[in-house]
C-alpha cells in the first residue's frame, strides 16, 4: 500500500464510506532493521528503528461482530468479515488477511468479548520493500479492533500475540517487527531481545541519517519469497535438532539462542571451532538429519518442515547448509552487541564496519542477498556510507546505509544514476516501472516514532 493522505483527508474517506464518524485514528509505522537480521527466531536481539512511513486507520465500533474494512488503495478491495477465533482465510497475499491475523489472535484471548468495527485505511510504507508494511497493517488492525472496543492491552503482550498471530498469513517470522512498530522511539534505535519479549533504548548517531533504497526486485513474503523465507527459520530448527542429537544437553536446547547458556557451547574458543566440530557435512540432505536424529525422513518433515497449512516445505535440492546458517545467526547476535555497545559511544565509523560484516555474512552464510543488493551496498559504500546491508527479510526489497547528514545528497544522487539509470537500466530494465513507489525508490530518514493511537 503506498498513497500519501493526510489524517483529515482519511476521516473524510471513512465518513463517505461508512456514513459515521470515526472514533480513533491508529498510526503504525514500517521499520528499517540496522543490523541483527534472522536472528528474532533463534532468540537473539535486533536492532531496528521505525521510519516515518505509517499505515494509518480510522474507525468506529459496530453493535455487531463484523469488521468492514476499506482502503484509500482501490488495489486494495473492501472486505467484510465476523471476528472469531477461525476466520477463514482470503486467497494468499491478499491484505484482508493481515487484518484478520490480528482480529483472529484477539479474539482467541480469553478474557476478550470483542464486537465488530469499520474501518478505513491508507498506508505510505512501501509495500512488497522489506520495510515491515504487513506487520504495520497487522499492528494498526489489532490496535482499531482494541481501540473500537475500549481495550487496551499491554504493548509487550500485544507484540507477542501478534508476532505469532502474524503466522496466519502463511509466515514463520519472529517478532521483531510486531515489537518495533509499537516501541520506536525518534531518535533511537530500539534493542529487542525476545522470549520473553524485552526492549531497550539506544541513541542513533548524532549527524547521520539512514539512506534508503529499494532494489526494485520485490520482497513480496506471500509470493516467492514465503518458501524461501520460512526454509531459514527451518533450516535453524534443523541446527538445533542436531545439536541436541549431538551434544544431548540437560534440559534440550529450544532454539539457537539458548546455547550461549550451555557449557559445552562455551568451551569452544570461536564460533567458527564450534561449527566445525558439531557440523561435520557442508551441507545436510533430509537422510541424513534422520539418521543423525534416529528418525525416519517423514516424521524429521512432519516435525521440523511443514508450512501453516501443515503441507511439507520443499526441500533444498542441495540440501540444508546447516553450518552456514548456524553461523551467520551466531556472529550476528555477536555484532548486535557490539553494535550497541560501539553506539553508545556514539562510534558510527566502528558501527558502520559492523553493519558491512553482517551484510557479508547474509550474503555469504545465510544467502538472503541478491546481485541487486549486493550492487546497493557496494554504490552506498563508495559514495560515503560507512557502513551498508540489506534489511529484513532479504531475498529483495531495500538496502540501507548509515550516512553522515552532509553526505546524505551525494549518496543519493550516486544511487539514482550508479543503480537505477545504469545497473538497473542495463542489467534488469524489465525492473522499471513495475514498482508501485517509484516516486520513493531512495530517501532518507531518521528513526521515528512507533504506533499511536488517537481517540477522535
Ligand atoms: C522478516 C520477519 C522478521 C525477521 C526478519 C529478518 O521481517 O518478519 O521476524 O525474521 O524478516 O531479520
Amino acid at each position: 500500500m503506498y498513497q500519501s493522505r493526510t489524517d483529515n483527508e482519511i476521516i473524510k474517506d471513512f465518513v463517505g464510506c461508512f456514513k459515521t464518524q470515526p472514533t480513533v485514528l491508529i498510526k503504525a509505522p514500517g521499520r528499517v532493521n540496522l543490523i541483527g537480521e534472522h536472528t528474532d527466531y533463534n532468540g537473539f536481539p535486533v536492532l531496528p528503528v521505525s521510519i516515518p512511513f505509517v499505515i494509518t486507520v480510522a474507525a468506529s465500533p459496530r453493535p455487531d461482530k463484523n469488521i468492514h474494512i476499506n482502503n484509500s488503495n482501490t488495489q486494495y478491495k473492501s472486505k467484510s468479515f465476523e471476528l472469531s477465533q477461525n476466520i477463514p482465510h482470503s486467497p494468499t497475499g491478499e491484505w484482508s488477511n493481515y487484518v484478520k491475523a490480528a482480529a483472529s489472535a484477539l479474539a482467541s484471548h480469553p478474557d476478550f468479548k470483542l464486537h465488530g468495527m469499520n474501518a478505513f485505511f491508507n498506508g505510505d510504507i512501501p509495500a512488497s520493500a522489506g520495510l515491515s508494511s504487513s506487520s504495520a497493517l497487522v499492528i494498526a488492525s489489532a490496535l482499531s479492533i482494541l481501540a473500537t472496543n475500549s481495550r487496551k492491552m499491554d504493548f509487550l503482550e500485544l507484540a507477542e500475540m501478534m508476532a505469532f498471530g502474524e503466522h496466519y498469513v502463511g509466515t514463520q517470522g519472529g517478532g521483531m517487527d510486531q515489537a518495533i512498530c509499537l516501541f520506536g522511539k525518534e531518535g533511537y534505535a530500539v534493542k529487542i531481545n525476545f522470549f520473553p519479549l524485552r526492549c531497550s533504548y539506544v541513541k542513533f548517531p548524532e549527524n547521520h541519517s539512514i539512506v534508503v533504497a529499494h532494489s526494485l526486485v520485490r520482497a513480496a513474503k506471500t509470493e516467492d519469497a514465503l518458501f524461501l523465507y520460512n526454509l531459514r527459520p527451518a533450516e535453524c530448527r534443523l541446527a538445533t535438532a542436531l545439536i541436541n542429537a549431538i551434544y544431548n544437553p540437560e534440559p534440550q536446547l529450544n532454539r539457537l539462542g539458548n546455547l550461549i547458556d550451555y557449557d559445552f557451547f562455551k568451551s569452544y574458543n570461536n564460533h567458527e571451532q564450534f561449527i566445525d566440530n558439531t557440523f561435520l557435512q557442508k551441507s545436510y540432505f533430509l537422510s541424513d538429519i534422520a539418521q543423525i536424529l534416529g528418525n525416519s525422513a517423514e516424521s524429521v518433515v512432519q516435525k521440523y518442515l511443514l508450512t501453516r497449512d501443515g503441507v511439507p516445505m520443499p526441500v533444498p535440492k542441495d540440501g540444508f547448509k546447516i553450518p552456514q546458517r548456524t553461523l551467520h545467526v551466531l556472529t550476528e547476535a555477536d555484532r548486535v552487541e557490539k553494535s550497541c555497545k560501539v553506539l553508545e559511544k556514539n562510534d558510527s565509523t566502528a558501527f558502520g564496519k559492523l553493519m558491512n560484516a553482517s551484510h557479508n555474512s547474509c550474503d555469504e552464510d545465510y544467502s538472503i542477498s541478491t546481485p541487486e543488493l549486493n550492487e546497493l551496498v557496494k554504490i552506498m559504500r563508495a559514495s560515503g556510507a560507512p557502513g551498508a546491508r540489506l534489511t529484513g527479510a532479504g531475498f529483495g526489497g531495500c538496502a540501507i546505509g548509515l550516512v553522515r547528514d552532509n553526505d546524505v545528497k551525494k549518496v543519493i544522487d550516486s544511487v539514482r544514476k550508479l543503480y537505477y539509470n545504469i545497473y538497473i537500466a542495463n542489467k534488469r530494465p524489465e525492473l522499471l516501472g513495475t514498482s508501485d513507489s517509484h516516486s520513493k525508490l531512495v530517501f532518507s530518514v531518521k528513526p521515528a516514532r512507533g504506533a499511536l493511537i488517537k481517540q477522535l
